[in-house]
């Protein structure tokens, strides 16, 4: 937990950095919430139950629907852009595997604001930042626009209800499968051949030619936007469809090489949810963070967490001072300096070892004879260097 709530710390506060105020929402929402964009299969892979009350809930697959909600009850009046970060667990009926699980963290944003590339460009410059500021080494940040796809489907004469089992399929990269429904639907092998190109290209701007001059100067202006925000090393994939059914432009996934099959430690785009649930129609883009994954990715590279001890550690050198000493830990706790003391009553080289184990950063020695000057002795437990410090000097030797 210790490791966990640092590498949180980190991220929330890249993400303040950013502009970003954070929110959060219930574990459980109407189960409504999660089919109305993804129709009832998404009932396979959710929690959902009814409740005592008869009502069907379902405990969140994640957050972006429940944020969208929140914005239309409740900060559809506040300022925009709207630019909001939240932390908290997921549920998914998923097989559990190595990264696969069916309780998972997921660190998010989500920005309401304007239909331009700066929007975009915002959500994935705060997520490769919040990457970085992990610390992991090797990760691959891949762009792409799922308009296009739809667009491409769209002129093929896919009906939208058949949408998203053609995608699902393109995303796992089926193209056995995704032609055989393609077929059913009508659609000849060599339009499917020209979709199954589209999600084959990657590379740089140069393989913008292959798309609309709309999506294509979309996406240019995007990476412009983001090497000027130091964010370069993205690569173009028309092929990034996502899992999810409400992206309608630009998508984006972050992936760690490390981690094998389930190596998607980011994902996200823009969508169109909120008028779903009866808001205004707005421009909304974001991502989320595979906490538990990313973490994961970090122990593969070899990162080791450390935890640090208090900074001062009383030590009694003798019973008759155990009073004294408790009079300067709670004067050192009262200043906000972060300190302990032996409530063992071991004898002084115990206690220093038990300080040094802890890895205390200072110990501060409480004597008979160095008290009836009014002083301690402060030991620096890495070098051990010690000095004889004054009890009213004590407080701001720390600070
Ligand atoms: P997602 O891709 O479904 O997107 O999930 C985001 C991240 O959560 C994944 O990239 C992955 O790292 C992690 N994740 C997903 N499922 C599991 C699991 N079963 N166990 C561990 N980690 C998992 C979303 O959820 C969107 N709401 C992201 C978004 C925000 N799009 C726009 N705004």
């Amino acid at each position: 937990m210790e490791r966990r709530r640092y590498y949180e710390g980190i991220l929330r506060s890249t993400a303040k950095t950013f502009g970003f105020r954070e929110v959060a929402t219930p574990i459980f929402e109407e189960t409504e919430l999660f089919i109305m964009k993804s129709g009832p299969n998404i009932l396979n892979e959710i929690y959902a139950f009814q409740d005592k009350g008869e009502r069907n809930i379902a405990l969140r697959p994640e957050l972006t629907a429940p944020v969208v909600r929140m914005f239309v009850n409740s900060m559809s009046n506040e300022p925009r852009p709207l630019k909001l970060f939240y932390f908290g667990q997921c549920f998914r009926y998923e097989r559990p595997q190595s990264g696969r699980y069916r309780e998972f963290f997921q660190f998010g944003a989500e920005l309401i604001g304007n239909a331009n590339a700066e929007t975009d460009a915002e959500a994935i410059a705060l997520a490769a930042a919040m990457i970085k500021s992990l610390g992991l080494r090797e990760y691959k940040v891949r762009i792409g626009h799922i308009g296009i796809l739809r667009q491409m489907l769209a002129n093929a004469n896919v009906p939208p209800e058949r949408l998203p089992e053609v995608l699902q399929k393109l995303d796992k990269k089926m193209y056995d499968d995704a032609r055989d429904i393609l077929g059913s639907i009508g659609v000849g092998d060599d339009a499917a051949d020209e979709i199954f190109d589209i999600t084959e290209t990657v590379g740089g701007k140069e393989v913008l030619g292959k798309v609309s001059e709309d999506v294509g100067s979309y996406l240019r202006e995007l990476v412009d936007i983001l090497a000027a925000m130091g964010v370069v090393d993205v690569e173009i994939d028309l092929g990034v469809v996502r899992g999810l059914d409400y992206y309608t432009g630009m998508v984006f996934e972050a992936e760690a090489p490390s981690l094998g099959a389930e190596k998607q430690i980011c994902g996200g785009g823009s969508y169109s949810l909120s008028e779903l649930f009866g808001g205004e129609k707005v421009f909304s883009t974001g991502f989320a963070i595979g906490f538990d994954r990313i973490l994961l990715a970090m122990e593969k590279e070899g990162q080791k967490f450390e935890n640090t001890g208090v900074d001062a550690y009383v030590v009694p050198v003798s019973d008759d001072v155990r009073t004294d000493a408790a009079r300067i830990v709670s004067m050192l706790r009262g200043s906000g300096i972060s300190a302990d003391i032996d409530i063992m009553r071991r004898k002084i080289g115990k206690t220093l070892n038990h300080a040094s184990n802890v890895k205390a950063k200072y110990a501060v020695i409480v004597g008979k004879n160095e008290l009836k000057e009014n002083s301690v002795t402060v030991r620096d437990m890495s070098s051990g260097d010690q000095k004889m410090v004054r009890l009213d000097d004590l407080v701001s030797l720390f600070r």
